[in-house]
């Protein structure tokens, strides 16, 4: 088995007296795309906000690569390679589509005014603008202005945006939440697609069982903030403690 690209351990928070993510151990590797299911209030933002640097945890530790980056800001984790999608975020909203995939590039690429100096490196920097853009089925959006994109290329252009930082770890939380059903599946193949890239690690919080039964090579649930079950999708969906969690909230899940 590879060895893990990232993992958490015990990592906890409080606030007040409320454990909102209590001691979750896991490892997760390149190659698998996993899916983060639980009720409403479970912990699965508060975990991924630990894990991209947003919030500080109480106890415990989140390492990259094997090394311990729970002290580093989200900027620093963002240049180790953890890239969380994050709505409107890094975009600029009076430039084109291209023109922000650019930026972001140019971003990625290091100090900007030193990279435009050699010709060849403007081509570079323009044919991977290209090549994301590609990547994001927005060719026909190139040059409209971001602000002015219909709801469903705007998530399509965030992740775009983050492709471009290249990152090794991919985190999506509920990139479907609020879509009309007819757009839910663009950024959902747009995930299908990092996928296969294999030394890609991919995070997803998702309550679509469709799309979970679709994407997950692997299921964690959190309850409570407690990591309560991990493992193959049809076992963990079929197990009697998720029955329960989904039974006892079927309202929240669906
Ligand atoms: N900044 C915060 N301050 C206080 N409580 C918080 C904060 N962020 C999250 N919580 C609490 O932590 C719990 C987990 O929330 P959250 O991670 O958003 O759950 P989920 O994403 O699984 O729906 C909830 O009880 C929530 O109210
Ligand atoms: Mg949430």
């Amino acid at each position: 088995m590879q060895e893990p690209s990232l993992s958490t351990r015990d990592l906890t928070i409080r606030f007040g007296g409320h454990t909102a993510v209590n001691a979750v151990t896991c490892d997760f590797r390149p190659g698998e795309l996993t899916v983060i299911v639980g009720p409403n209030g479970a912990g699965k933002t508060t975990y991924f906000n630990m894990i991209s640097g947003q919030l500080s945890p109480s106890d415990g530790q989140v390492l990259k690569g094997g090394e311990d980056i729970t002290s580093l800001s989200p900027s620093a984790r963002a240049k180790k390679g953890v890239g969380r999608a994050f709505q409107l975020t890094n975009l600029f909203p009076r430039l084109s589509v291209i023109e922000n995939i650019r930026l972001a590039v140019q971003a990625q690429s290091g100090d900007g005014r030193r990279f435009f100096k050699r010709v060849e490196a403007l081509t570079e920097l323009t044919d991977m603008a290209q090549h994301y853009l590609r990547a994001t089925h927005l060719e026909a959006k190139a040059d409209m202005q971001a602000a002015l994109l219909p709801h469903g290329d705007q998530r399509k252009l965030e992740v775009a945006l983050l492709m471009a930082m290249e990152p090794d770890i991919y985190m999506f939380d509920e990139p479907t939440a609020g879509m009309s059903l007819d757009h839910a599946p663009d950024v959902l193949n747009l995930i299908a697609e990092i996928k296969q890239d294999t030394t890609k690690t991919v995070l997803l919080v998702e309550h679509k069982m469709d799309v979970v039964r679709r994407l997950a090579d692997r299921i964690i649930v959190l309850h409570n903030g407690e990591l309560i079950a991990d493992g193959d999708p049809g076992e963990v969906m079929s197990s009697q403690i998720v029955k329960d969690v989904y039974l006892g909230n079927a309202g929240e899940m669906a």
